[in-house]
C-alpha cells in the first residue's frame, strides 16, 4: 500500500465526526483499531508483529534480532488532537519499508518498526508511559495503578483490553537488541516553512513537567454568599493561570494549564474544589525549576490571601534530551547526499524518542506542518511532504541497516 492508502484507511480510526479531533486513547476500542491496522499492515509487508512486556506492538523485518534499528511513532492522541500527531510517524514507517522492499533493499541489520503506547498520556496522565516502562523511568507499580477521569486503572483497562499488566516493567533484553532509534514526526511549530525546508532533525527536547494543583475551599450559594464569606477556589486558580503566563514568559518558558475540573460544577454555585493541570517547559531545567517554583509560591499566596487549601502534586518530569550528535551527522550526511538540506531543530515537544535516547542512539525527523499548530484538529501536513518524509526515513534505514 502507499502512504496514501494507508493513511485514508487510518484517517477515521477514533476521530470524532463533530470535532473532527482525534480521541484515540490507550487502551480503548479506538485504540484496538489502530493496533489492528499496524498489525494487519506489517503483516502484509512480511514483518513478524510482537507486543513487548509494555504494550507497545514491534514489527519485525530481518533475521537477525540484534544490532537492529528501529522507527516508528504512536497512535494515541489527546483530547480532540490532530491527525499527524505520532500517526505520520507509524505511517510513514510502513511506508518506507514497503519503498525499500519494493526496490529490493534487503536490511543486514533487522529493521524494527515500534507503535508506543500512551505516548500522550491523555489517559494515564504519564505521557510516553510505553517507552518510560521500557526504559525503567517509570516504576511498574506506580503505572499500573495510574487512574484517567473515569477512574479505571491502567491494569484493569490493559486487562479489558486483552493485555496483560503483570509483566510492566524494564526490558533490558529488547533495549539491548536495538542499535538506533529514528521517529519520524509531524513537525510542532512553524520553523521549517520559513526556511522553505521539507524536512527537519531533531537537535534535542526542552525539559517538561507536568503538575496537578488542587485548590480546596467551600462550597456557597452564588446569589446569597458575600464575597468575604467565600473560600472560593476559583479565585487563587484564576490568579495562577495568570501568574503562570507572566512568569514563563518573562523566563523564557512556556506554561500552560491546559485541563481543568471545577467541583461540584454548578453555575449558580461557589466551587468546592478546582484541579487543574500545569504543563511547564524550559530551555533547560534549571529555567524550568525557576519557572514552576515562581508559579507554585503565586498560587500559594492567592490561595492563602482566600482561605483556600493547596496541593501540589508532580505527574511527570522529562529532563533535557540531546539527541545523539553521531547519529544526526550521519542522518543530515544522508539527506543531504540526496539533495534535502535538513535543517536542526529544538523542540518544546515530548516524544518516545526522547525517552529511548537515555538508553540508545535515537534521532528525530519532522515533516514541514505549514500553520505549525498541533494537538488540535487544525494540525496539518502537505501530501506532498508527507511523501517526502517517507523518502527520507527510507533513505535513512537504508543507510544505517546495510
Ligand atoms: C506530547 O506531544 C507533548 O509534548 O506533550
Ligand atoms: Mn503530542
Ligand atoms: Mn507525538
Amino acid at each position: 500500500m502507499t502512504f496514501a492508502e494507508l493513511w485514508q484507511e487510518l484517517a477515521p480510526i477514533g476521530r470524532d465526526p463533530g470535532t473532527g479531533g482525534y480521541r484515540r486513547y490507550s487502551w480503548t476500542p479506538a485504540d484496538a483499531q489502530g493496533r489492528a491496522w499496524f498489525t494487519r499492515h506489517a503483516e502484509a509487508l512480511g514483518l513478524s508483529v510482537e507486543p513487548d512486556r509494555n504494550g507497545n506492538l514491534w514489527a519485525w523485518w530481518g533475521e537477525t534480532r540484534t544490532g537492529a534499528i528501529a522507527t516508528g511513532s504512536h497512535l494515541d492522541s489527546v483530547p480532540d488532537g490532530g491527525g499527524y500527531d505520532g500517526a505520520l510517524g507509524v505511517a510513514s514507517a510502513l511506508a518506507a519499508v514497503k519503498m525499500l522492499k519494493d526496490k529490493g533493499f534487503y536490511p543486514e541489520r533487522a529493521v524494527v518498526l515500534a507503535l508506543f503506547t500512551e505516548e500522550e498520556g491523555a489517559r494515564f496522565r504519564v505521557p510516553c508511559l510505553g517507552s518510560r516502562l521500557m526504559t525503567g523511568a517509570v516504576d511498574p507499580d506506580t503505572a499500573r495503578s495510574l487512574a484517567g477521569d473515569d477512574g479505571v486503572t491502567l491494569a484493569e483497562a490493559m486487562t479489558a483490553a486483552g493485555a496483560d499488566p503483570v509483566r510492566l516493567g524494564p526490558d533490558d533484553d529488547l533495549l539491548g537488541r536495538l542499535a538506533a532509534f529514528v521517529e519520524l514526526h509531524v513537525e510542532q511549530g512553524r520553523a521549517l516553512a520559513p526556511l522553505d525546508a521539507v524536512i527537519g532533525v531533531a537537535e534535542g527536547i526542552w525539559p517538561h513537567g507536568r503538575w496537578r494543583f488542587d485548590f480546596g475551599g467551600r462550597a456557597d450559594h452564588a446569589g446569597t454568599a458575600r464575597f468575604a464569606d467565600r473560600n472560593d477556589p476559583m479565585l487563587p486558580y484564576a490568579s495562577t493561570v495568570l501568574a503562570a503566563r507572566q512568569v514563563a514568559a518573562a523566563n523564557g518558558a512556556l506554561a500552560t494549564f491546559g485541563k481543568v475540573i471545577a467541583e461540584p460544577g454548578g453555575a449558580n454555585g461557589v466551587s468546592s474544589s478546582v484541579r487543574a493541570w500545569l504543563d511547564c517547559r524550559a530551555p533547560g531545567g534549571e529555567s524550568l525549576d525557576q519557572a514552576f517554583t515562581a508559579i507554585h509560591s503565586a498560587a500559594a499566596d492567592a490561595a492563602a490571601a482566600h482561605g483556600v487549601t493547596l496541593t501540589v502534586s508532580k505527574e511527570s518530569y522529562t529532563p533535557l534530551v540531546r539527541f545523539d550528535e553521531t547519529l544526526r551527522d550521519r542522518i543530515t550526511g544522508v539527506l543531504a547526499a540526496a539533495g534535502t538540506d535538513a535543517p536542526v531543530l529544538p523542540t518544546g515537544a515530548g516524544h518516545d524518542a526522547g525517552i529511548l535516547a537515555a538508553r540508545i542512539p535515537t534521532a528525530m525527523l519532522f515533516v514541514r506542518n505549514p500553520t505549525g499548530v498541533s494537538h488540535s484538529p487544525a494540525e496539518e501536513a502537505h501530501l506532498a511532504d508527507c511523501e517526502a518524509g517517507v523518502r527520507a526515513l527510507a533513505l535513512v534505514l537504508e543507510d544505517l541497516a546495510r
